[in-house]
């Protein structure tokens, strides 16, 4: 069989311009997902890399009100202790920004990694147990892509506490939290630079700061 890619510049200038348009979402138009759209991406977030094929990711989708309220509370709690351990200096510029959509996205999911799972029969977890949360980081990033090129939105809302997200999920024991995931059609127009850079929190760096040869 051919490799469909061998030197396919039109696949790797589509994918080049995906990468560099991918955001993270933080303000969403209330409009629903289409269903659809949202299972095609998940169908490819299944096929991310995993240590062994372990295939650890557990997606769960929390459409029940009083369970996203908690969640809502942990992230108030987290951000509140978050801020206050901000620089003073940087403490009014964190403040200002907008960290979740958790409010306004349709789409509200938390993502785990079971770390029992018998799929993969432990190769390559045995050494680096760690490997099966990479693997689910894994399936978030190309959940990430496949969704940007629906022309749909992800955030990705870590200022929370697992245990608190956990327990609103009833997540099995064995369950690690990896992320929560808000999902729907962004607000803002299209942008190439990220909004952390934007307002002025971070840069990007340039490639030779973080690429060294021995
Ligand atoms: C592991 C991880 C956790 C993150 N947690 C948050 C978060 O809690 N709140 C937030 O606003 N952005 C969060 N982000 C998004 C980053 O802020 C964002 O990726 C970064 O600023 C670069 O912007 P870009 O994704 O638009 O390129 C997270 C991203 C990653 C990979």
């Amino acid at each position: 069989m051919s490799d469909p890619f061998d030197h396919d510049d039109e696949v790797f200038g589509a994918f080049a311009q995906l990468v560099r348009w991918r955001r993270d979402i933080r303000a969403f138009r209330p409009d629903p997902v289409d269903e659809a759209t949202l299972r095609q991406c998940l169908e490819l977030a299944h096929l991310a890399p995993s240590v062994g094929l372990s295939q650890p990711w557990r997606f769960v989708r929390v459409r029940d009100r009083e369970r996203l309220e908690r969640v809502i509370a942990s992230f108030e709690r987290a951000n509140a202790e978050a801020l206050a351990a901000t620089d003073e200096e940087d403490r009014a510029l964190y403040a200002r920004l907008k960290l979740e959509g958790l409010r306004d996205a349709p789409v509200q999911m938390a993502v785990f990694s079971d770390e029992q799972t018998t799929s993969g029969r432990k190769l390559g977890a045995r050494t680096m147990p760690q490997t099966r949360a990479y693997s689910v980081v894994c399936a978030i990033h190309t959940l990430w892509l496949a969704l940007r090129a629906r022309g749909l939105g992800l955030g990705w809302v870590s200022i929370l506490e697992p245990e608190a997200v956990h327990a609103a999920c009833d997540a099995p024991q064995a369950w690690r939290f990896i992320a929560w995931l808000c999902i729907g059609h962004p607000e803002p127009a299209a942008n190439e630079t990220p909004e952390l850079q934007r307002k002025g929190w971070e840069r990007r760096l340039p490639l030779d700061e973080v690429l060294k040869t021995l």
